[in-house]
């Protein structure tokens, strides 16, 4: 079955409901769809908690100091014009989600401003501990009041059409590659729609769930990327996948696990070893509150040191007023695993938190398909580099959301609906297969890339990964080919995908640099040259 529409939205996070709201504001005549796979309330953003960094204090702070920092996190592979444009534009798309209904914590003259890792100001807008679920909430609710905004919940973006869809043989080299749409599943029904589209938006987040601990709920299975992958899209810099020093440890094991945010640190909060003793000096002179590359690799090797499976975070010096004031859900948390932050240390451990790779795209947010936008964690940008600065990814999403949108608005009017593509081949496909086969798999995907392509890599490991991999793609290739879609077996095949993806460019990459460390080539190069899938 068919349907066509304007614009495409594959994901309603940040990314995708900004996107929506804006277009569908400029242009009141264009049709905009937003499909999502869960509920529209389900995202990576619904749970970031310390929140979005902007220059806020002019006086303190300034666009300049943001930038630095956020280069410095970078370590040499920001693109610093990218860098420039998120920094200067961001505080003015702060103040658009806030006109939209955003609220954030204020002291009695302005906002309060939180500080985290790598930031050398506080500029850290925030809502207590929940800022994502506030963000989400506004966002919601402003896309819900959008006549020309139709968002479809539970239905799962397949793949993109391309030319390869209408016959033609496609190849990562082959100039001009068309986006015309999607193809999704229904949840609800098992129909296999073919939404046909004048240009289509990749806003479909992170991809954590490649690995055994996560923040990231389990939607996070790198749907996008993947789907941009196999329509040859071009891919950029998948190894620089950011561990998040301090989740809470807990051991009955919970997906995904939960976060102790950076802003705890930098509220005061202390990082000590397994015998209460603080470390981080000897690794950082911005001890606790060095980024994120640099305080979870030190905690990874005190772990390693001493074999325990977890360190602390002390906030027993902290007022318990202004803790909870500022970070109740996680004193809630805390206290419901019998933890009290004011009197016991925190057990807290390094988990996968955020892919600052992605789908490559230009200062529009165009990737390297026409007709193909993507929008916010899939995405590849270059504010990022070897490693994200803190905060910095909701700013990233609202910052490209909006010139997308002013692209798409120039634009559109120029652009056909091309409409001779097939739907849906279902031939060849039998009774579902054992799912319990799909669940052995993802287990395995998820212990090969924690044991083998986590903080600390090796040629060795990467290599066992990469074999493994291997295996695992020609077994699920087959499962694909002969069982009917279910998306439990399409975000295996993706999470293989981006799994592949992310060990074969920490294979190429000859070197550590930001997220990236390997124990074969210790030091940094002189020349860097990008990795280009
Ligand atoms: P998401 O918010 O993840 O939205 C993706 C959407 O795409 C979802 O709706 C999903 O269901 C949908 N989708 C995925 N695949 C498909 C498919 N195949 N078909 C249809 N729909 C699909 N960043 C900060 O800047 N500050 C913070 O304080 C912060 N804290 C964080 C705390 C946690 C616990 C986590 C996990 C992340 C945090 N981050 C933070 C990172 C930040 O939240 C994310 O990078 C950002 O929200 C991503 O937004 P997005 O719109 O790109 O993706
Ligand atoms: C946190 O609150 O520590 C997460 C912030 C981020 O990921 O940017």
């Amino acid at each position: 079955m068919k349907k066509t529409t304007d614009v495409l939205i594959i994901g309603s996070g940040i990314a995708g409901l900004t996107l929506a709201i804006k277009t569908a504001h400029a242009r009141p005549e264009l049709n905009i769809i937003l499909i999502t796979k869960v509920n529209q309330g389900e995202s990576n953003t619904r749970y970031a908690q310390g929140g979005v960094a902007a220059v806020w204090n002019h006086e303190k702070d300034s666009y300049q100091k943001h930038i630095e920092d956020t280069l410095d996190a970078g370590d040499g592979l920001c693109d610093e014009e990218i860098v420039r444009i998120v920094v200067e534009e961001g505080p003015t798309r702060v103040q658009e989600i806030i006109d939209w209904g955003t609220r954030f914590d204020k002291d009695e003259h302005d906002y309060n401003l939180g500080m985290e890792g790598g930031h050398s100001e506080y500029r850290i807008l925030h809502y207590k501990d929940l800022t994502g679920f506030e963000i989400q909430r506004a966002l919601m609710e402003k896309a819900k009041n959008s006549k020309n905004i139709t968002v479809l919940e539970h239905f799962h973006a397949l793949d993109l059409l391309t030319q390869h869809h209408r016959g033609y043989n496609i190849t990562r080299v082959t100039p001009n590659i068309e986006c015309y749409g999607a193809y999704a599943l229904n949840k609800e029904n098992g129909d296999i729609i073919t939404f046909l589209a004048k240009v289509t938006i990749v806003a479909s987040g992170g991809a954590g769930q490649i690995y055994r601990n996560t923040t990231n709920p389990i939607i996070a299975t790198g749907d996008g990327v993947a789907m941009a992958y196999r329509a040859n899209a071009r891919i950029e810099s998948m190894e620089f996948v950011q561990f998040h020093p301090t989740a809470l440890y807990n051991p009955a094991g919970e997906n995904p696990v939960f976060l102790v945010s950076e802003a705890v640190r930098g509220y005061g909060a202390i990082l000590r070893d397994f015998n209460g003793n603080e470390f981080m000096h000897h690794y950082d002179d911005r001890k606790s509150l060095a980024p994120r590359d640099i305080v979870a690799r030190a905690i990874d090797n005190e772990m390693k040191k001493s074999g325990a499976e977890h360190l602390y975070l002390d906030c027993t010096h902290l007022d318990k007023k202004g803790f909870y004031d500022h970070f109740p859900t996680i004193y809630d948390k805390c206290m419901s695993l019998g933890i009290d932050p004011m009197k016991d240390y925190i057990p807290v451990v390094p988990a996968c938190h955020y892919s600052c790779g992605g789908i490559k795209t230009d200062e529009q947010g165009k990737t390297s398909i026409q007709y193909l936008y993507a929008c916010g964690e899939c995405t590849y940008t270059g504010l990022h580099g070897a490693n994200r600065l803190a905060s910095n990814s909701l700013l990233e999403a609202m910052v490209f959301a909006h010139r997308i949108h002013l692209d798409i608005i120039q634009n559109i009017d120029h652009i056909q609906i091309t409409k001779d593509l097939p739907d849906w081949n279902k031939m060849g496909t039998n009774e579902p297969k054992e799912m319990v086969l799909i669940t052995q798999s993802l287990k395995e995907v998820k212990e090969i890339m924690s044991f083998y392509v986590g903080i600390v890599r090796s040629n060795v490991r990467l290599k066992r990964a990469f074999d493994r991999l291997g295996l695992l793609y020609e077994e699920t290739e087959r499962l694909y080919r002969s069982s009917p879609i279910s998306p439990q077996l399409c975000e295996l095949r993706n999470l293989i995908t981006i799994s592949y993806l992310v060990t074969r460019s920490a294979a190429m990459r000859r070197e550590s640099r930001g997220l990236h460390y390997t124990t074969d080539y210790p030091n940094q190069l002189d020349f860097i040259d990008q990795t280009i899938l």
